[in-house]
């Protein structure tokens, strides 16, 4: 199948391009979060049919659950590592909140550094990509959130394959693309801490596409206080556009609560959290690893697209 043009173009000679690629697009994304869901036997060493079902999953929405099967110890950290490496994820972001190992343990946590920071809450969490305040050339491109134990009740993730916002967007308005594209359009202020600034302002593209791989990045958080969005009325629209979708009952967007011993594996797709209650005395406290990275996973360039468009 012949592709010459990205479907991420505007340009009016890749229209084609887009449309073919919207077709199969929307053919292939998933219909319910379960078709997502791949067994995994032992996470240090995965099979091929295992590595192939993960594959596939990414191809299709640029994501998959992992789900490992009884019998391994789900809070190992070194499990986020090696599933990590297995598909290219070596570049880990040392957060702010990340553990000596740059793996961050997401639980609730009282007093100290971390309190006053929703992921350390059990408060949910409004739709984001990671890493919105990163800079350039520390994207956040792939993610693993890895559940080690979970809460008596809620905890529940809304996921949407970025791709398909960009779609929805583009059939709205391609002027939304093109505002969302401008590499000034989203400013996340300075981090204030006490004082003293821990990260400089940050602005940046919603969408970007990463030359070397041809694939599309997003940048977003729905958050109201500590943004700036360009002031013009395009702009606006636009991220209207985005709130509601996010906010409508879309099929589109995928549901899931992890259970122990399963894992969200990514290229930073835009994902939410509901709010969770743990046990008051009890075993069930929601532990999530999550590990950020540089890197995409492997075998998710467009081309791997394009191959899978012919089969
Ligand atoms: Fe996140």
């Amino acid at each position: 199948m012949a592709i010459n043009h990205s479907p991420f173009s505007l340009l009016a000679e890749a229209e084609p391009a887009y449309q073919q690629w919207r077709a199969w697009k929307l053919s292939t994304y998933p219909k319910v979060a379960s078709e997502l869901l791949v067994s995994i036997e032992n996470p240090f060493v995965l099979t091929k049919k295992e590595r192939s079902e993960l594959s596939k999953c990414f191809i299709r929405a640029n994501m998959a659950i992992y789900a490992i099967n009884i019998g391994s110890d789900f809070t190992d950290k070194k499990i986020v590592q090696k599933i990590g490496q297995d598909f290219g994820l070596n570049r880990l972001d040392d957060n702010l909140g990340a553990d000596s190992d740059s793996i961050t343990s997401l639980q609730v946590i009282e007093g100290g550094r971390k309190q006053g920071y929703i992921p350390y809450s059990n408060l949910k969490l409004s739709w984001h990509t990671d890493g919105y305040y990163n800079l350039p050339e520390e994207q956040i491109r792939g993610i693993i959130l890895h559940c080690a134990n979970t809460a008596a009740e809620g905890g529940e993730n809304a996921l949407l394959d970025h791709e398909m916002m960009y779609i929805h967007l583009r059939d709205q308005d391609p002027a939304y693309i093109s505002a969302l594209m401008k590499t000034d359009v989203l400013t996340i202020p300075p981090n204030i801490e006490n004082g003293v600034e821990i990260r400089g302002s940050q602005s940046g593209p919603v969408f970007s596409v990463d030359e070397k791989s041809g694939t599309l990045h997003m940048r977003y958080s729905a958050r109201k206080r500590n943004i700036i969005w360009n002031d013009d009325e395009i702009t606006t629209k636009a991220v209207n556009a985005i709130d509601d979708f996010l906010a409508s009952d879309s099929p589109w967007i995928l549901r899931h609560r992890l259970e122990p011993g399963q894992g969200l594996i990514c290229n930073n797709v835009l994902h939410n959290r509901t709010s969770f209650k743990n046990d008051d005395v009890g075993e069930q406290q929601r532990l999530i690893y999550r590990g950020r990275y540089y890197d995409r996973l492997a075998e998710t360039s467009f081309n791997d697209t394009v191959h899978a468009m012919s089969l």
